[in-house]
């Protein structure tokens, strides 16, 4: 099984770098995938154990047979880490000294035909990290309303045809297959547009898949309970490959380090920004080496985050 979970961990070195200061103690890595970086972190830290989280089955087990070697020192769970503090208080004992945040799909989970994730097959429309989770692809395409899929198409995919689309998804129900769906972004999408800037369907399919997870309200509800589980000189890490993901990193981090937004009139600045909790580690997000992303396309658009818990 283990052989057909092939997923690279992006920015390995950036993410190990970045840990390499952390006092001993558990780091969760929020989003375990195929253990990429928890296993490296366990090489490469004795005194440190790993808690993995996943809210796909399969990458669960593929995780627990990766780290099996590692014994006690790790730890995989199948949860969402939009409940972090729950699982964390639930499966650890002791300081957490780091928390991984590495956002997005993995490669087995767009690779995998059956998940319906890819533009490039024709599968059931699905989507779904959890495949026990209710709501697929299928009931965002089929059910809801136009306004709500336009919506959903402009911000979570930056389509600027979003409404054509929507329109055209909506005239063509019921859609049952990714193929279907990309036939109908096709046809939406001037001819003229169609042909420049990657598969037409790519920031479309991106949309319903970020809608199906509930990609964002994770995000935050994890981000915002992570800060409060550190134990000084803890790190919070997190790899996004999207504006809109990083920009939700930027703005917690900028106000956990007493940088928040001021609120009152510009001439007479009340600043409402509470007592720092951490310090920014990257000021500007680190970026992925030229030689990385020529070796593997998909750390392309990875922007690394590091704030560290103040004592
Ligand atoms: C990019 S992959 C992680 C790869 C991993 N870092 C590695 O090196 O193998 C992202 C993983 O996060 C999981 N994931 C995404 N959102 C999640 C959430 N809210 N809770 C738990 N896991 C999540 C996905 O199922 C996927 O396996």
């Amino acid at each position: 099984m283990s052989e057909a979970f092939e997923h690279l961990p992006v920015m390995a070195r950036e993410v190990l770098e970045h840990l390499a200061p952390v006092p001993a103690g558990t780091v969760v890595d929020c989003t375990v995938g195929g253990a990429g970086h928890a296993g490296l972190l366990l090489g490469s830290r004795p005194d440190l154990r790993v808690l993995g989280i996943d809210r796909d089955a399969a990458a669960v087990a593929v995780a627990r047979e990766r780290l099996g070697r590692f014994g006690e020192r790790a730890r995989v769970v199948h949860a969402a880490f939009g409940d972090l503090t729950e699982t964390v208080r639930r499966e650890t004992e002791g300081d957490i000294v780091g928390i991984l945040f590495d956002l997005g799909v993995s490669s087995p989970q767009l690779d995998r035909r059956a998940r319906g994730f890819s533009y490039w097959d024709d599968a059931p429309l699905d989507m779904r990290m959890d495949s026990s989770q209710a709501l697929t692809a299928a009931e965002v395409v089929n059910t809801y309303d136009e306004a709500e899929l336009t919506t959903i198409i402009a911000t979570f995919g930056e389509e600027r045809f979003a409404s054509r689309i929507a329109r055209e998804i909506v005239a063509r129900r019921p859609i049952a297959t990714t193929g279907e769906l990309v036939d109908a972004i096709k046809d939406a999408i001037p001819a003229p547009a169609r042909r420049k800037g990657g598969h037409p369907a790519r920031r479309t399919f991106q949309a319903i898949r970020m809608e199906v997870n509930r990609e964002l309200p994770q995000l935050e509800a994890g981000l915002d309970e992570s800060v409060h589980l550190l134990a000084p000189r803890g790190r919070v890490l997190v790899l996004a490959y999207h504006s809109l993901e990083d920009r939700a990193v930027k703005q917690r981090f900028a106000t956990w380090a007493g940088r928040g937004p001021t609120i009152g009139r510009p001439d007479l600045p009340v600043s409402t920004a509470p007592d720092p909790i951490v310090r920014l580690v990257t000021r500007k997000p680190v970026r992925p080496s030229e030689a990385e992303v020529e070796a593997n396309p998909r750390a392309h658009s990875a922007l690394l985050r590091v704030v560290e818990r103040l004592g």
